[in-house]
This record gives structure tokens, sequence and C-alpha cells, in this order.
């Protein structure tokens, strides 16, 4: 194809997407606001829990899709970058505190079966059996079976060299300021006052995409902050596996460090950390593992998911030949590149996807404020 396919935003959604279609031999450029791969993919947990645990039941093909493409992604990105990871394929454990512990486990491991994903209740003796510092005040327990983890940072990082080594250009420090229209089809972008060319237009900007001219017709995303805490132990006390409650996880790092989070917050685009943010993950992380109370906080931070107004992803063509969405992947966004990529360079080589993927069409909003008005 003669000019190509422009990218807007480069973490892990832009990057992988340039990946898979270097690899498939099309020209691919990336446009980032700054330094690629320093908003929400670096501060992510990095958790791949393909899991109905957020009222996006449609989500859970996509998210199980993903997670099986985990393995050959990261070793082909592993391969072309020859940088780590960090992915190990790994149960999730999720317990319950309280009175309602065994009505909450039972409403989640139900709500889970009925979309597929496999999981098992365990009483708390099992689960202390695979996770010796869980708290003993636990009263019940779930075990998701096919869950994993990679540390984000490495893997961003990974894709993005990958990424320049299949041959993309990578422009940093270029917002893009418009997306170029003639003729009712979508001809390239304008960046830093210049225009580049374009056969397509890729937005996967995250929560920054609803500020691109043009695109916030079709992806209304929203900044959602999400703090987060890393830990080092001080105890001879371990972390094996993603744990988490209903009110917050911890994830261990394979360089001994362990993150906790996370908050959902309405701030805008404001990426403090505050010490009720903070106390909240320290204390949902301590519940968890009671050894952590005494860990070295050895860093916190803070990022933004690109929310959207019904927590699914923006996926796929608009109604605006040449321009692609692919954003709004909320909290699942290193979960979901893997199939993200795929589905795109479907469209933009098949013209056709392999899978139901209307729910996210990024022609839905325009659909429901018709509804709406009418
Ligand atoms: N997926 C982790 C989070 O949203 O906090």
């Amino acid at each position: 194809v003669g000019a190509g396919v422009l990218i807007v935003g480069g973490g892990m959604i832009g990057g992988s997407i340039a990946c898979e279609l270097a690899r498939h031999g099309l020209r691919v450029q990336i446009f980032d606001r700054q330094q690629p791969g320093l908003e929400a993919s670096w501060a992510a947990a990095g958790m791949l829990a393909p899991t109905e645990s957020h009222e996006t039941r449609p989500l859970v093909p996509l998210a199980q899709a993903s997670f099986d493409l985990y393995p050959a992604f990261v070793a082909a990105v592993e391969e072309a970058s020859g940088l780590k990871a960090g992915f190990v394929a790994s149960a999730g454990l999720h317990v319950f505190f309280g009175d309602r512990a065994e009505a909450e486990r039972d409403e989640v491991l139900s709500l889970n079966r009925s979309v597929g994903v496999s999981v098992e209740a365990v009483d708390v003796a099992e689960a202390r059996r695979l996770e010796p510092g869980l708290n003993p005040a636990a009263r019940a327990a779930l075990v998701f079976p096919n869950e994993g983890r990679v540390d984000n940072r490495a893997l961003t990082d990974a894709v993005l060299a990958a990424a320049s080594k299949l041959g993309v250009g990578i422009h940093r420090g270029k917002p893009v300021e418009a997306i170029e229209i003639e003729n009712g089809r979508c001809v390239g972008v304008r960046a830093a006052e210049e225009t580049f060319a374009g056969d397509w237009v890729v937005m996967a900007a995250g929560c920054f995409s609803a500020q691109v001219p043009g695109a916030e017709r079709y992806a209304p995303t929203r900044p959602v902050r999400g703090q987060m805490v890393a830990l080092r132990y001080a105890e001879p006390v371990r972390v094996a596996q993603v744990i988490r409650s209903e009110r917050g996880y911890v994830v261990p790092r394979e360089d001994g460090r362990l993150v906790a989070g996370s908050t959902l917050e309405d701030a805008g685009f404001e990426k403090r950390v505050t010490p009720e943010g903070l106390s909240q993950i320290l204390r949902a992380a301590a519940e968890l593992v009671p050894a952590l109370s005494s860990a070295a906080v050895v860093e916190t931070w803070s990022g933004l998911r690109p929310g959207t107004p019904d927590h699914l992803p923006i996926l796929g063509p608009t109604d605006l030949p040449g321009l692609l969405m692919a954003t709004g992947h909320y909290r699942n966004g290193i979960l979901l590149a893997p199939f993200t990529a795929r589905l795109i360079r479907e469209w933009i080589v098949q013209g056709e996807v392999s899978v139901e993927a209307g729910a996210f069409s990024p022609l839905r909003f325009e659909r429901q404020s018709f509804q709406a008005t009418r």
C-alpha cells in the first residue's frame, strides 16, 4: 500500500498494532505526543485476568482470545527486540472477607462460569497452601487457573523496540493536531504543523483520543485515574501469584517487587498520588497479605485509564473511510493488546474480522445519542 498506516499513540496498543502491521509488510508510522509508552501502559499492573468482574460481558471472549495469544505474542516481541518482558502464566486467587464472603464468592463464581471462564472454589486452607502469606481471616476463595502477569513496562519497551526493528517510524513529541480529510476520506494527520499522508489512520491514544479533533465523536474516552504502589518484601513471606479482593490486588514481579493497586478516580488528567488513595491501596494489600504491612514502599505513581461510557473498548472502522479506532481499553489494555492488533490488521488487510465485534464499534455512541434524542 502506498502511504501506509499512521498510528496515533505509542503505547502498548499502538505499538502492538504497529508490530503486527509491519510483520504483514505494511509501512507504519507512530505519532506520540511525548516519549512513547509512558502513560497507561507504563502505569498498569500487568495483571492478565480474562475474567468477568467489571460488568463487561461482551469483553470476555475477546479477553480470553487475547490471553491465548499472549505466549506467542511475548515470544515474538522478545525475539524481535532482544528484550525480556517478564511474562508468567500463573493462576489468580480471588479472596473474600467478612460475613457475606461465601455469598460473594458464589456470585463471582457463577458470573464467571456463565461466560465460560474456568474457575474453582477452594477452601481457605487450600488457598493458604497456595499462598502461605494469605490472611487467615479470609473466609472464601476462588482460583482462576488460566491467568498470568507481565512486567508491562518491560513489555511496552520491548514492543516499541520491536516495532523500530521492524521498520516502524516513531515520531516522538509530535502531538496529532488534526485528522486530514479529503473527499470524505481520512487521508492522513497533521502533527507539529506538518501533514503526513496515510492510507489508514488508527487512533490508539488511550484517554487522550477524545482530544484529537475529529476523533472525539467515535472515541468519547475519559481518564480514570488509578494510583499504584510498589513494595519490596521485608520478611521472608513472598507472593507467588496475583491475589485480589473486592478492594484491591497485589501482583508479584520477577524482580522481587510487588505492585499493589488501585483506585478508580474521576480526577481529569491530574496524575497526583494522594494520601487517601495510597492508604486505600495499602490497607487492601495488607488485608490480603498481612506481612506486607512491614514491606518497604519503593515507588508510588498514578496512571490514566482510557474509560468509555460503557466500559467497553472502541475498536474498528468508523463511518469515515480510512479512519479506525483502537482505544478505550479501560482496565484491560495490556491484556487486550495482542488481539486488538490482530483485529486492526484484519480490518486493514482483509476488510473484515474473524469475530463478532459489533459491541465495540466506534459508531455505537452516535447511535445511542440518536436514540436518546429521538
Ligand atoms: N487492571 C488494573 C486496574 O485497572 O487497576
